[in-house]
């Protein structure tokens, strides 16, 4: 069914919406590049573009987001631009306290903390405490995040528990495992959307995109707009998912 949406005629199927999209936010160093800047324009361009492409989602009726804002190798970057990118991602934290919670989003980080700044940890709690009871979106921001480092985590917690006699090796499931992950509980990614066109996953959601619709698109992160958004949404709605059935 195709309907009409905020005066817009955008060819949108809202009853086959993906209900999780991941997005892998890529390209912020060469948008700037382009311009002439310095990778920290592209970053602060890209933050600001985070937000609309929230909101719009939010608009949309999709009900989980993960965006992938800074991964467990990105320590490898210079000191001043992991520096900068802490920075910028705790300004947006703050700031989504109060402009995306008033939009009704659910905002949690998913990655490991240990290694994060007490501040950033801090703040990363009092937001998620701020927007817990909303019920809009839920928007996972991936922070330190890394499946094969959240896997690793899995792993530990089951083997925990069976060292405590808690459960046996051989009751180990698929099923028991996603649960530990950081997403346990949530859905997982019908469609997994990368900007500048890099085509690879990049150590984001690798367990959980099994079977993931993948979106590649040439457009650079601070450039993606709501047209591309849809444009993606209408690509996933063209695809043939079978899950491995006929
Ligand atoms: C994505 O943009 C943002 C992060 C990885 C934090 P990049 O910084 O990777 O931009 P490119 O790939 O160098 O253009
Ligand atoms: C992936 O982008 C990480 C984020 C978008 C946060 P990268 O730019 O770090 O990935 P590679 O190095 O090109 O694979
Ligand atoms: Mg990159």
């Amino acid at each position: 069914m195709f309907f009409r949406k905020n005066k817009r005629e955008i060819g949108i199927d809202y009853d086959n919406l993906p209900v999780h999209i991941g997005v892998i936010m890529d390209g912020n160093g060469r948008w700037a590049k382009k311009r002439g800047l310095p990778r920290s324009a592209g970053h602060q361009a890209g933050a600001d573009t985070l937000k609309k492409i929230v909101t719009e989602c939010n608009k949309m009726g999709i009900k989980y987001i993960t965006v992938y804002a800074f991964s467990t190798e990105n320590w490898k970057r210079p000191k001043d631009e992991v520096d900068f990118l802490m920075n910028l991602l705790y300004n947006y934290l703050k700031d989504a306290e109060k402009t995306l919670a008033g939009e009704n989003v659910v905002i949690r980080a998913i990655g490991s903390r240990e290694e994060l700044s007490e501040k950033i940890r801090q703040q990363i709690r009092k937001t998620e405490e701020f927007t817990k009871n909303n019920t809009g979106i839920v928007m996972n921001i991936a922070l330190n995040y890394g499946s094969r480092e959240e896997i690793t985590n899995a792993v530990k917690i089951i083997a925990e528990k069976a060292v405590k006699g808690e459960c046996r090796p051989e009751d180990i499931t698929p099923e028991m495992i996603s649960e530990k992950l950081y997403t346990g509980g949530q859905p997982d990614p019908d469609l997994i959307i990368r900007t500048s066109h890099e085509l690879r996953l990049s150590n984001f959601m690798m367990w959980q995109a099994s079977y993931s619709e993948l979106y590649f698109t040439k457009t650079l992160w601070p450039d993606f707009s709501m047209r591309d958004l849809h444009a993606a949404v209408m690509e996933y709605q063209r695809r043939n998912r079978r899950f491995g059935g006929v």
